[in-house]
């Protein structure tokens, strides 16, 4: 099959050249886009009079035939056609003839290109937001479910404070609520018409950019063609808005696996989302946890993948930017794969209240509480902080819980102590009792849930 640009050729490109530059493999995946594109653009051809009426509707009606043979599967993709854009161009000029042949006028794959990864990424990062603004849903209505349930809260992987189960598992909706401003930020840079910039001057034909992205609902016409075609920054922006998605995704698939383990036992995952061991019959493993956990290394690198291959080129087009591709796709298919799997994960799994409560309790987690005792009863911090450090000491060398001690081994730290201690050293009432804005107090915690199930609406 003639190459659209063997003109100036004389001999043939060698098969692993053909190999190696191709990218129709991998690009195929951007018909519908490159498609819908190019649909737009016979259109405003027509209208500003560079192609007669006839052609582009010739154009628009092949067009929406070959997009029905590859959504059937009767299209045949040619690796000696390198790309997506050659391919499609190749079979419509062979459907329609001379017409198929004005199709690229005042256009080049550069900007078709540019044109394609746009369209696809804002349609992906649109689905993207939708499974977050899901997953964040899941998490609320978790929260609010279990309103009350307590948890023992950490710092450095010990227990810290007692928490509302509700508490930490909004800390992940406001993570995933960023993550969502985040692509909805990159969203105003991708949506931004590319295309008219041709190969990486503009035209000399009397084009409307304006036109196009009316058609296409971009909000923007680029300013520049040479950065039109090198651009790549909004595909990197969206690696990166992922690569933050995942290490939160990542952190919540911890605790996951940590919380199913025997030792803590705060959770049980569902059979649906665990699976076996090949020799130890008694197991259920948290393998789906673990690979979110281990798939955000990849998305990390396609990042890095994507800053690398960009950080030496010079302007404008360059071929090493067919290499954006690989990273991108397999962002999209990571990226919304672990969101689905964590939001069903999430609403399949049974909590185990009764030991996260029993935990809540353990290990002096309410010491803080008898420090803003003393504090409401005019102790400097620092110094309530030392009194209550030595009644833990004491504590731990007589083998007692903070509520076994009796008034008077507590008057013995300090006179300031009285008998309403023991209404302060309780788990429910340590929560209860945080009621600073943002704080783990079931009020505060409803009222934090409030304002993100508006958020979630808006
Ligand atoms: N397949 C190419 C890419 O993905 C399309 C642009 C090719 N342009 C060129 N001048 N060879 O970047």
């Amino acid at each position: 099959m003639k190459k659209p640009w063997a003109g100036r050729f004389t001999e043939k490109t060698s098969k692993p050249v053909e190999q190696y530059t191709q990218s129709i493999s991998f690009d195929k995946r951007l018909w519908k886009y490159d498609i819908e594109g190019s649909i737009a653009h016979a259109k405003m051809l027509s209208k500003q009079g560079i192609i007669p009426k006839k052609d582009a509707d010739a154009i628009g009606k092949g067009l929406k035939e070959i997009y029905r043979e590859i959504e059937e599967g009767r299209f045949r993709f040619r690796e000696e056609l390198e790309d997506i854009h050659m391919n499609i161009e190749s079979a419509l000029i062979k459907k329609i003839g001379e017409a198929g042949g004005r199709l690229h006028t005042a256009r080049s794959r550069n900007d078709q290109v540019a044109l394609d990864i746009r369209l696809y990424l804002r349609a992906e990062v649109r689905e993207i937001i939708a499974l977050l603004k899901k997953l964040m849903a899941v998490l609320a209505g978790m929260a609010e479910k279990n309103m009350g349930a307590i948890m023992p809260g950490y710092t450095h992987m010990q227990r810290a404070q007692p928490v509302l189960l509700s508490q930490h598992l909004m800390a992940y909706a406001q993570m995933f609520s960023r993550d969502a401003q985040r692509f909805e930020d990159a969203l105003k840079r991708i949506n931004v018409l590319p295309l008219g910039a041709c190969a990486l001057a503009g035209t000399t034909l009397p084009v409307d950019r304006e036109y196009v992205a009316g058609l296409l609902g971009f909000d923007a016409v680029s300013e520049n063609s040479m950065d039109s075609v090198s651009d790549r920054d909004f595909a990197i922006e969206f690696l990166a808005c992922s690569a933050t998605l995942m290490m939160h995704t990542s952190r919540m698939a911890e605790e996951l696996v940590l919380w199913s383990s025997e030792e803590f036992s705060f959770i049980e995952l569902s059979d649906a989302y665990t699976t076996g061991s090949s020799i130890m019959p008694q197991k259920k493993n948290p393998d789906v946890a673990e690979l979110m956990r281990g798939k955000t290394g990849r998305v990390y690198g396609n990042l890095m993948n994507m800053l690398t291959m960009m950080k030496g080129l010079p302007l404008a087009y360059n071929r090493d930017m067919q290499e954006d591709k690989g990273p991108v796709f397999d962002t999209v298919d990571t990226a919304k794969a672990t969101l689905e799997i964590l939001a069903g994960m999430l609403q399949n799994l049974k909590f185990g209240l009764k030991r996260m409560e029993a935990g809540a309790g353990a290990a002096f987690s309410t010491a803080t509480d008898i420090a803003e005792y003393l504090v409401r009863k005019k102790v400097p911090f620092r110094t309530a902080h030392e009194i209550t450090g030595r009644i833990v000491r004491y504590c731990i060398d007589s083998g007692k819980g903070l509520s076994e001690m009796t008034l008077q081994e507590y008057k013995s730290f300090s006179g300031a102590l009285e008998k309403d201690i023991y209404t302060f050293i309780g788990t429910q009432e340590s929560v209860k009792a945080r009621k600073s804005y943002g704080g783990t107090s079931p009020e505060a915690v409803k009222a934090q849930i409030g304002k993100f199930r508006k958020g979630l609406k808006a």
